[in-house]
């Protein structure tokens, strides 16, 4: 199984449900808004409505209560009138002169009064009979109705002579004459006790009465609950019985003076209302107002509220992505360099410039950046030197052999001085191995001392078999054979020589490393299709199972004892490579061995082709 260059970072379990601190924002925002404005506005219309109904109800008493006085002084004005003329005209003494000239009198203060009737006692038993009957001429012209219609007044309804006693002074009653003209008559008795005086008044003093609220209504009934006054005309003209509304029905049921009520109409609509008897009359002020109507500021303060709330809700929601925008996209920021820095590469840079904690924590992070890539080179230099120290054997033995080749040969190249030609040939062979003694001790210094990222062209197939080189005696005294297939026509790639051998360094110490018992390492090369280097390490070891498979290029992981693997290794080698532009894999099958895969851009194409595929 090919483990990619992108395996190594560890990809964190997506949870369940992901929220965007944009969206947490937002909602917490809104939330707190709403919670404020919606606990505010309940308050706020709670309290209006129960003002407003407190203010409704005592509007109703001051009405009903202005109202009932006021209608109460316009009886006793024309009462008195009345009982004016009664003293002057109905005296025993009176001749019907002066009954005339009273009648003229009484017209002269009463515009409104279109007739007026006497009844007297009559007969045996003194039985009320209509005794005189005057009709205001100048009061008719200003209606619509005849002389001849007046008659009809008096058609269905009597004069109410029994209920005029006691406490009662005046009777009004609803007289109308359907479908013109709205009359009301006032009855009442002439002091002395005998007559009774009946008037018959256009509907208009009364009206001004009622008529004052606008959006109350307000109005008068007799004690029957029909209407003796309303503002609406056609009320009082078709003599509307409202003795069902509850509230009539509660003025009538004659207990209080007085009264408030809130009740639901028959069309199903709440009212507040009061009423107010009318002192010596048998006549009550009520008015009503529908709840809807008296709370209809409070309907209005709701909806504006809730307006508001939607306003407020908008200018938070503005806000909000804006501050989250302003909150986030640092974050985001910081997520892209956290990004590449799993991708092994140290240099970022983080564009924050907020003074605020975001800000810290980017500049803390350039900061851990800038301390990675020290560890890093720190790390490769170290790596370096164990494998050094690893190969410190090797080195000697190297070096022992051509040494020993070296002394011999100057030894033997001694004892035949005398002949020339056997001499010439022992300096040769002494000038080859102290020529490979130099080379492999410069080669060792090289890779000892390089540090440098220096790019060059490379030889692909001479730096692996200079590796080769290195590793054979520390492989050979572990019972590990080590074998090299060079591939023809691996192109040269650009890279630091050293740093690619401590790479194959590494892989092969790990081969070796893995099959305990001896085996086989081998370093092979090839071009791959697509016109790379590949280099391949492989063994014949126990392999890697495929679950450590992912971790193996992590750093510190290690399945060797303590002291004896750093678990750097294939860190640093995955570093090397990936700064080469080149990617490292492993492909393994468990038993059967491990192969380690190195692939590079070839040195001509670099700059023209991109790297090859993770
Ligand atoms: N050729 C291989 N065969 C089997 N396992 C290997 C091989 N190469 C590496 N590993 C595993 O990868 C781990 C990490 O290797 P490395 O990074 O070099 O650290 P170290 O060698 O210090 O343990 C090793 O501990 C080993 O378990
Ligand atoms: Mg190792």
């Amino acid at each position: 199984m090919p483990v990619s260059a992108a395996m190594p970072v560890a990809t964190a379990a997506e949870p369940r449900l992901r929220i965007s601190i944009r969206y947490k924002i937002l909602v917490a925002i809104a939330a707190t808004l709403l919670l404020a404005v919606g606990a505010y506005g309940y308050l706020a219309v709670e309290l209006y409505t129960h003002d407003k109904l407190a203010y409704i109800y005592d509007a109703n008493a001051a009405t009903v209560a202005g109202a009932s006085e006021e209608a109460a002084s316009l009886l006793a004005v024309i009462t008195k009138e009345l009982h004016l003329f009664a003293r002057d005209g109905l005296r025993p003494s009176a001749s019907a002169k002066d009954r005339n000239n009273a009648v003229r009198d009484l017209f002269g203060l009463e515009s409104d009064m279109l007739r007026l009737e006497i009844y007297a006692p009559s007969g045996k038993n003194g039985e009320l009979r209509l005794d005189d009957s005057y009709v205001n001429k100048v009061a008719l012209e200003a209606t619509e109705l005849a002389a001849a219609d007046l008659r009809l007044l008096r058609k269905d309804k009597s004069v109410p002579f029994e209920a005029l006693s006691g406490e009662v002074d005046v009777v009004l009653q609803n007289s109308s004459l359907p479908p013109g003209t709205a009359v009301v008559t006032l009855s009442c008795r002439n002091p002395n006790g005998k007559e009774v005086l009946v008037a018959d008044l256009k509907h208009d003093r009364l009206l001004r009465v009622v008529a004052k609220a606008r959006m109350h209504e307000t109005y008068m009934v007799d004690d029957k609950g029909e209407i003796i006054a309303h503002p609406d005309a056609t009320y009082v003209v078709g003599r509307r019985d409202v003795s069902a509304n509850p509230l009539v029905k509660e003025a009538l049921r004659g207990s209080v003076q007085q009264g408030v009520k809130e009740f639901v109409a028959k069309n199903g609509a709440t009212f507040i209302g009061a009423f107010a008897r009318v002192p010596r009359a048998r006549l009550f002020v009520i008015t009503q107002i529908p709840k809807a109507e008296a709370l209809r500021a409070t309907v209005e303060l709701r909806n504006r509220t809730v307006l508001f709330a939607v306003g407020v809700l908008c200018a938070a929601f503005v806000v909000s992505i804006f501050l989250s925008r302003l909150l986030t996209s640092p974050i985001r920021r910081l997520r892209a360099a956290t990004e590449i820095i799993g991708q092994g590469r140290f240099d970022i840079e983080v564009d924050v410039q907020s003074r605020d904690e975001i800000g810290d924590l980017a500049r803390a992070f350039v900061r851990m950046g800038t301390t990675l890539r020290d560890v890093q080179g720190q790390l490769l230099q170290s790596e370096k030197m164990a494998a050094f120290g690893q190969l410190g054997a090797g080195i000697t033995h190297e070096v022992k052999n051509p040494m020993t080749g070296i002394v011999s040969f100057a030894q033997l190249a001694q004892r035949k001085l005398d002949d020339k030609d056997k001499v010439l040939e022992f300096l040769k062979l002494i000038e080859k191995e102290a020529l490979r003694c130099r080379d492999i001790l410069v080669n060792f210094l090289k890779f000892a001392r390089a540090s440098t990222h220096d790019m060059e062209k490379v030889d692909v197939n001479g730096m692996v078999d200079n590796s080769a080189n290195m590793l054979r005696h520390q492989l050979n005294i572990n019972n590990v054979q080590l074998l090299t297939a060079l591939g023809a026509g691996v192109p040269a790639i650009m890279g630091n020589a050293p740093e690619l051998q401590q790479v194959i360094l590494n892989l092969g110490i790990n081969a070796q490393q893995a099959m305990s018992t001896g085996g086989k390492v081998t370093l092979a090369t090839e071009k791959d299709a697509a016109g790379n280097a590949v280099i391949k390490v492989s063994d014949t070891g126990p392999g890697i199972p495929p679950e450590i498979q992912a971790k193996i290029f992590e750093p510190f992981f290690t399945t060797k004892p303590p002291g004896q693997g750093t678990g750097l290794g294939l860190s640093v080698s995955f570093g090397i490579v990936k700064a080469h532009k080149g990617t490292l894999g492993v492909e393994s099958v468990v038993g059967k061995g491990a192969t380690f895969v190195i692939k590079l851009p070839p040195a001509e194409v670099e700059r023209k082709t991109p790297p090859p595929p993770a």
